[in-house]
């Protein structure tokens, strides 16, 4: 594994956001461990069985790249795209498909790979499109819940990290679509 994280990250003047400051939330040694731990699980309740992977764009290519290179057992891809709206740092508001699924999921078991669950309202939206095309079971990964801030009347059936409300960057995750490529997740300093 490369070198140590740097404990500080400063976001680049690219962003409306630069020059903040980001401190190091979760080292990539905590989230590979976690990433591994998830996919022995996965691993083990789809023995015998060949799942579809379904990851929502963008937030999730990362986990979803490292969570399949982790599995043990036949498995298919595919990936979502949903748009939230609401300001950069708090996903308010409500949820539009922007790139639904090529592959027929009816009577599939479908794994849907979530980054991140802040309000929830992105996942309801997942569950309702899932349902529409009758898989024969639906389960929910996350990487991380903003657990103060989730709304859901169903539950998560993964959950990497339960997260305090703080706006997370880095594996994937983005400030103003910058700084995806971090290996490690950031969180911006609590004022
Ligand atoms: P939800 O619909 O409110 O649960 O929001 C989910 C989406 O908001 C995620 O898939 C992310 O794209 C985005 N999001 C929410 N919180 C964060 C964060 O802390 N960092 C980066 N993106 C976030």
């Amino acid at each position: 594994m490369a070198d140590a994280d740097p404990q500080e990250i400063t976001v680049p003047a690219s962003s409306r956001y630069g020059g903040q400051v980001l401190e190091l939330f979760i080292p990539q040694a905590k989230i590979q461990g976690k990433v591994a731990e998830m996919a022995a699980v996965l691993s083990e309740q789809y023995r015998e069985r060949c799942p579809i992977l379904i990851g929502v764009l963008n937030g999730s290519f990362m986990f979803m790249a490292d969570l399949v290179r982790q599995l043990d057992i036949d498995f298919e891809i595919d990936f979502i795209k949903i748009a939230s709206y609401g300001s950069e740092t708090s996903s308010t508001g409500t949820v539009r498909l922007l790139k639904d699924i090529s592959a027929d999921i009816t009577g599939r078991d479908v794994v849907i790979v979530e980054d991140i669950v802040d309000t929830g309202l992105t996942v309801k939206f997942l569950r309702n499109r899932m349902e529409e095309a009758a898989p024969a079971s639906v389960i929910f990964v996350t990487l991380l819940l903003k657990y103060e801030v989730a709304n859901l009347d169903f539950t998560i059936d993964y959950v990497g990290f339960n997260i305090p409300n703080r706006f997370v960057v880095g594996y994937g995750l983005d400030v103003d679509q910058k700084l995806r490529g971090l290996r490690s997740l950031y969180a911006f300093r609590e004022n």
